[in-house]
C-alpha cells in the first residue's frame, strides 16, 4: 500500500487502482473489468462521477476500449511551484499524485494504451497516451468514448456547440438530463449533493475540441468532427488532451483552480519579452456607426485618424492603439469577401510608416489587426510575410479574427474547433512567438491553458463580448462568465465603454460596471474600448481608473458570488501592495457586506471607490454614480451597493 495510490489486482484483466489527491480527499478509481476500462471519482467519500467508460473508437479498427490486460502501473508525487510571466496569480503551486496505467490487449494485435491520471486537491485529470507500436503507426479517431457520469439531476450552465456564432452565446441553465445537444466546455455543473464541478480539457493540440452530449443517460465526449466526420488523424506516439474535472464546494472555488494551467508544460524558451498592455482602438467608432472598416468617406483607419488617436493615447496615458480596417480587403461585404484580404497592403489613405513612426515618437505602440474571416488558406499563404511586415514596423501585438461560421481549410469548410482549426491556431501562436509577437485572438479556439507554454498567447475572445451590446446581452451574462468561460483563461471582453447611453449601441450596464469589468474579467491585453473623446470629455473622473488598473496580478481572492447572479473579488497588483476590489450583479440590485481580511494589518489604506448611486439602473439611469474616498484597514467591513445591471470598483493604496 502506498500513501497516494492503491492497487487491488485480482488478475491481469481485473484490477482496481485508486489515485488519491495530496490531501487524500479526492479519489479517482481506475477499473479494469474483464479487460474493459472505466473510472469513477469521489470527494470526501461522496460520488462526484459515477463509473464512466473510457476508450477511443477508431476507423477501420476495433476500439481501444476493452480486451486489455494490465502490464504495470507507475506512480509519482509532484509538488512544484512556478512563476507566471503574467496572469491572475504570480506564483502557482502544482501539486498532484500521478499514476500511469500501462495496458496491452490480451489478444492480437496486442495494441498498447497508457492511461495517465493526475489527482489534485481541486480535481482530477486524465489522458490517453498511445505509444509508438509495431501493429499501429497512426490512428483515425472516429469517436472518443470518454464518459463523465455525473448525476443527471445536476444543474448545468452551458453554451451550445456547432452553432454559427462559435462560442458567442448567452449561458443557459439546464438540468444535465436535458443536455441532448452538444455543449461546449468548460461545462459548469452543480450536483444535488452540493458540489460544483467544471468539466473541461487542458493542452488541446492536434485534436478536435471536446464538446459534451448525453449518450444513454450519461454525459459523453463528442469530439468536434472534421468535414469527413472523423474526429482526428494522428501519427503515433500521440497523447490526447487532458480530460479535466475541477471540483469545488461552491462556484467560487472553481475560479481559484490553476489545474488547467498546471497540466500544460512550462515554456520551452525564454518569453521574458512578453509584456501585458492596455490599448485603445480605431474600433468602437465602427460599432456606433461613426466610421467604417471599409475605405470610403467615413473610413476609420486613415493616417490622420490614427495620428489623432495616437495623440489621445499619449494624453490619456494608454500605451497602445489597435487599428482595424487599415488593410486591403474590407470593401463590400467583408464577411463574404474574406478570401480577398491582403495582410501586407494598406488602403491608399493609410500609411503604416508614418503612423508607426509617429506612434514611436509619442511612446504609443500599434496593435496590428488580421481579420481572416476564417479563410485560412488565404491567411496561411500570407501569414509569415504578414508577421514580418508588422515586425518591420516594430509592431509587437496583433489582434487576429476569425469571423464567419466556419473556416475554409484546404478548400473545405471546417469547424473552428475541429482538429484542423486547432492546428491552425497553434501554427499562428508558434509563428508569432518566432517573431516576438503577442496575440489577442478573436473567434479563437477555446482556452486550454496553452498560454503557460506560449505566454505570447495573451488573450482571447471566445464568448459573447461587448460588441453584442445594444440588444443581445443581458446583465446576467457577465455574471456567468467567471464561473464558465473564464475558467478557460483570460478574455478580451472589450471593457471600458463609458458612452453607455449611446443610442446606436446602448449598454445593458451602469457606467461604473464598465470599470468593474477590468477586475472581474481578466485579460493581460486589456482594451480601453471606447473612443478617446468620451474619455476626455464625458467621464474623466472614471477614466483615471481605466488608465491605472493593472493588467497582471500577484494574487486573486474571490469574495462572494453565485453563477449568473453576481461576482465579487479582490486582486493584489503584481509585485505591489496595492489592492483592487470589484463586483458586478445581474438584473437585481445587491448590497454586499465585504469583510476585508487580506490587507497588511495595522496599515491605513486609502480606498478610492467608484460605485453606482442608489438610484442608478442599467435601464433608465445608467450614469448615476459616486466617486468617493475613505480609509480602510484590515478587519473592516465595507458595504457596497450594486444597482440593477451595476457594479463597483475600488482601488486600495497604502496611505
Ligand atoms: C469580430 C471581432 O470580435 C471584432 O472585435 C472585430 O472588430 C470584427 N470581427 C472585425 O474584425
Amino acid at each position: 500500500m502506498s500513501f497516494f495510490g492503491d492497487l487491488f489486482k485480482k488478475s491481469k484483466t481485473d484490477a482496481i487502482y485508486e489515485v488519491k489527491s495530496p490531501n487524500s480527499r479526492v479519489v479517482l478509481t481506475f477499473m479494469l473489468d474483464r479487460g474493459q476500462i472505466s473510472y469513477y471519482v469521489k470527494k470526501d467519500d461522496k460520488v462526484i462521477v459515477r463509473q464512466s467508460r473510457l476508450g477511443i473508437a477508431l476507423k477501420d479498427a476495433a476500439p481501444l476500449a476493452d480486451g486489455f490486460g494490465i502490464v504495470r502501473a507507475y506512480s509519482r508525487m509532484v509538488d512544484d511551484t512556478w512563476k507566471a510571466y503574467w496572469g491572475e496569480q504570480h506564483v502557482i503551486r502544482n501539486n498532484y499524485n500521478e499514476t500511469a496505467i500501462y495496458l496491452e490487449e490480451t489478444e492480437r494485435p496486442a495494441r498498447l494504451l497508457t492511461l495517465r491520471f493526475r489527482v489534485y486537491d481541486d480535481g482530477v485529470a486524465f489522458r490517453y497516451e498511445i505509444p509508438a507500436q509495431p501493429e499501429m503507426k497512426n490512428m483515425v479517431v472516429s469517436d472518443e468514448l470518454t464518459e463523465f457520469a455525473v448525476d443527471a439531476n445536476s444543474r448545468s450552465w452551458s453554451i451550445p456547440a456547432y452553432q454559427p456564432d462559435r462560442y458567442e452565446y448567452e449561458y443557459i441553465e439546464h438540468p444535465v438530463h436535458a443536455l441532448t445537444d452538444s455543449v461546449h466546455t468548460p461545462l459548469t455543473i452543480a450536483t444535488p449533493t452540493g458540489y460544483y464541478i467544471s468539466i473541461h480539457e487542458a493542452a488541446l493540440y492536434n485534436y478536435g475540441a471536446m464538446t459534451l452530449k448525453l449518450n444513454n443517460g450519461n454525459l459523453k465526449s463528442d469530439i468536434t468532427p472534421l468535414s469527413d466526420g472523423m474526429r482526428a488523424y494522428v501519427e503515433l506516439p500521440f497523447s490526447t488532451p487532458w480530460r479535466t474535472i475541477i471540483i469545488g464546494h461552491d462556484a467560487l472555488d472553481l475560479t481559484t483552480s490553476r489545474m488547467i494551467l498546471n497540466l500544460n508544460d512550462a515554456p520551452r524558451e525564454d518569453f521574458s519579452w512578453v509584456e501585458p498592455t492596455k490599448f485603445m482602438g480605431i474600433w468602437w467608432a465602427m460599432y456606433v456607426g461613426e466610421w467604417t472598416w471599409a475605405p470610403g468617406e467615413r473610413h476609420g483607419a486613415t493616417t490622420e485618424h490614427a495620428m489623432q488617436y495616437i495623440d489621445a493615447c499619449k494624453n490619456l496615458g494608454i500605451p497602445a492603439l489597435l487599428v482595424e480596417g487599415w488593410n486591403d480587403g474590407w470593401e463590400g461585404d467583408w464577411l463574404e469577401n474574406g478570401a480577398n484580404n491582403k495582410f501586407c497592403e494598406a488602403t491608399p489613405d493609410f500609411d503604416m510608416k508614418i503612423v508607426t513612426d509617429y506612434g514611436r515618437a509619442n511612446g504609443v505602440e500599434l496593435v496590428g489587426h488580421h481579420e481572416t474571416v476564417g479563410f485560412i488558406d488565404n491567411y496561411e499563404a500570407q501569414m509569415e510575410d504578414a508577421f514580418k511586415f508588422y515586425q518591420k514596423y516594430g509592431i509587437r501585438y496583433i489582434k487576429t479574427g476569425y469571423a464567419g461560421s466556419k473556416m475554409v481549410i484546404n478548400g473545405r469548410r471546417e469547424f473552428h474547433h475541429s482538429q484542423l482549426g486547432v492546428l491552425h491556431y497553434q501554427k499562428t501562436v508558434e509563428l508569432a512567438a518566432k517573431y516576438h509577437i503577442m496575440l489577442d485572438i478573436h473567434e479563437p479556439i477555446k482556452g486550454t491553458g496553452i498560454e503557460r507554454t506560449y505566454p505570447n498567447l495573451m488573450t482571447r475572445e471566445g464568448a459573447r463580448g461587448q460588441e453584442y451590446e445594444g440588444g443581445a446581452i443581458q446583465p446576467s451574462h457577465a455574471c456567468f462568465l467567471p464561473y464558465t468561460r473564464l475558467l478557460a483563461g483570460g478574455m478580451d471582453y472589450t471593457p471600458g465603454i463609458l458612452d453607455v447611453t449611446n443610442f446606436a449601441k446602448r449598454m445593458s450596464t451602469t457606467i461604473t460596471r464598465q470599470l468593474a469589468y477590468y477586475l472581474t474579467i481578466y485579460s493581460p491585453m486589456q482594451m480601453a474600448a471606447d473612443r478617446p473623446q468620451i474619455y476626455e470629455n464625458m467621464a474623466p473622473d472614471l477614466f483615471e481608473f481605466i488608465r491605472d488598473v493593472p493588467v497582471k496580478w500577484e494574487r486573486t481572492i474571490p469574495l462572494l458570488g453565485e453563477v449568473g447572479k453576481s461576482f465579487v473579488l479582490a486582486r493584489q497588483a503584481w509585485e505591489s501592495s496595492d489592492w483592487y476590489i470589484g463586483g458586478i450583479t445581474n438584473e437585481e440590485a445587491r448590497r454586499v457586506d465585504l469583510y476585508i481580511d487580506f490587507l497588511e494589518p495595522q496599515v491605513n489604506y486609502v480606498a478610492k471607490i467608484y460605485r453606482d448611486s442608489e438610484d442608478a439602473h442599467y435601464r433608465d439611469h445608467q450614469l448615476g454614480h459616486v466617486v468617493e474616498e475613505r480609509i480602510v484597514r484590515n478587519g473592516d467591513h465595507v458595504e457596497m451597493y450594486m444597482a440593477p445591471g451595476g457594479g463597483f470598483a475600488i482601488k486600495l493604496h497604502k496611505q
